[in-house]
């Protein structure tokens, strides 16, 4: 089966929303320091994107998990593979991932992230599919609310392959 990939958002779309929330998050931080966790490998293209547009003083760390249970629906129950480099006491710490689909995996994240003590604990996600929730997650800054289809582009794969895609596009397969 051939797959085509039909644009979703242009690279244009994409690039004003994260500028906006750049400035958005420049705005609620003002007079602080921003610690932004990446989670690998998705939402390593949205985090140095948004990261040129903040205008406090940022740091950043990265982090890689694994879910354990079958590869297409996450179970929820995350494996550390790359644990941050540094700690999360006293900081204020922004996650900042691909997309929200179930809500599984940030929902037990976070929960974990808490418990190292940050000063502030907030999500941002550059794609939301709230049709799909399951777990209930409080995200703070959303690129884009995005219906129940799957996508690839700006860091999100499809088998490992797309995330270059300068805009986010949706896997379409032909006979
Ligand atoms: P969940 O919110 O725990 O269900 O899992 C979210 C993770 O599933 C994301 O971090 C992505 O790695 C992956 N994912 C969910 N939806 C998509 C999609 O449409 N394209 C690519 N990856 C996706
Ligand atoms: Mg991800």
């Amino acid at each position: 089966m051939a797959e085509r990939i039909e644009v979703l958002l242009t690279e244009k779309e994409v690039d004003d929303r994260i500028q906006a929330i750049g400035e958005q998050i420049s705005r609620d931080y003002a007079g602080r320091q921003v610690h932004l966790v990446c989670v690998l490998k998705g939402g390593s293209f949205f985090m140095c994107e948004l990261a040129k547009r903040i205008t406090v003083p940022v740091s950043l760390d990265f982090m890689s998990v694994s879910s354990y249970g079958s590869d297409t629906k996450s179970s929820g129950v995350i494996k550390i593979v790359k644990d941050l480099d540094e700690s999360l006491k006293d900081k204020d710490v922004i996650v900042v991932e691909d997309i929200v689909d179930s809500g599984r995996t940030l929902s037990y994240l976070l929960k974990m992230l808490n418990a190292r003590g940050p000063e502030s604990l907030a999500l941002c996600t550059l794609l939301d599919k709230p049709d799909r929730r399951v777990v209930e997650v409080n995200v703070d800054y959303t690129g884009f609310q995005i219906p129940d289809e799957f996508v690839v582009g700006y860091g999100l794969d499809y088998d490992q392959r797309y995330r270059n895609l300068p805009y986010i596009g949706v896997v379409k397969f032909d006979e």
